[in-house]
């Protein structure tokens, strides 16, 4: 069991962050508070309601991280909130030809998977005193280097956080900022888990990726980055 831990969640209800959910509940001391945001109210009041007596202390908040009003408010519960660790795990975007889909939709994609990843980073560095000693975000192996025809805004956004993490690190920040990156997963965003399979492509369980991560963040390491493939 770790020590008394505040976590900050950013879409916990589903796939690997609600894996990571679970096992907070189970793993951590329980005088822990865990607070997730994500957009359902019927999946956050489930999280609430498998609370047991004896178990952490679980928080939600519906927030849709797409929306600028919105993430401002997610800052402002996040200060309120004052965690040890922020875990982030939206992400998606548009599946299709770029010149097919809505602007909005690749904006969507740029909102979720850097735009406000890069806003909360900033924003706790720039607070200068903080109590966060963690901030790990969810990259891809699949999109964050190469090309991913079909998904070009999602490639390009986890590219970018790829490269402005990178690039903080080197800065020397005083937070302890990672980039997870997993290959497929078998989760709702990435609904060919079969036709994947059958082509003798590695397609991992949520649970096994959540548990990798769940390790990989109590443990020292020089390099930011863990591919997970
Ligand atoms: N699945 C894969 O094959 C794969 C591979 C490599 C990397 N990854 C990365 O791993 C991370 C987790 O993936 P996953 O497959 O576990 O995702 P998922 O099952 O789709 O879960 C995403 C979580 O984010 C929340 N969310 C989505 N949009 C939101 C918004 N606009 N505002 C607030 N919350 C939002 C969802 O809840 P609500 O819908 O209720 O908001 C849910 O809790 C992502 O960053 C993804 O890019 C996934």
């Amino acid at each position: 069991m770790n020590a008394k831990e505040k976590i900050l969640v950013f879409g916990g209800t589903k796939g690997v962050g609600r894996q990571y959910v679970d096992m907070a509940r189970e793993k951590l001391y329980p005088a822990s508070e865990v607070l997730v945001i994500a957009r359902s109210e019927n999946l956050l009041e489930d999280i609430q309601s498998q609370k047991e007596s004896n178990s952490i202390e679980i928080k939600t908040k519906s927030l849709d991280i797409s929306k600028e009003h919105e993430q401002e408010k997610a800052l402002e519960i996040a200060d309120e909130f004052d965690p040890t660790r922020v875990v982030y795990f939206i992400g998606g975007g548009p599946f299709g030809e770029f010149g097919q889909k809505k602007w909005s939709s690749h904006d969507w994609a740029y909102q979720v998977n850097f735009l406000f990843p890069a806003k909360l980073i900033h924003h706790h560095l720039k607070k200068n005193m903080t109590t966060v000693r963690q901030m790990i975000f969810l990259g891809s192996a699949i999109a964050e280097s190469k090309a991913d025809p079909k998904s070009a805004s999602y490639s390009a956004a986890k590219h970018a956080l790829l490269g402005l993490m990178k690039s903080v690190v080197e800065e020397g920040a005083f937070i302890d900022l990672r980039l997870f990156s997993p290959g497929y997963i078998n989760t709702s965003l990435m609904p060919k888990a079969d036709s994947l399979r059958s082509q003798g492509i590695k397609v991992f369980e949520p649970k096994e990726v959540a548990v990798e991560l769940w390790k990989w963040q109590y443990e020292e390491d020089q390099n930011f980055h863990r591919i997970f493939r």
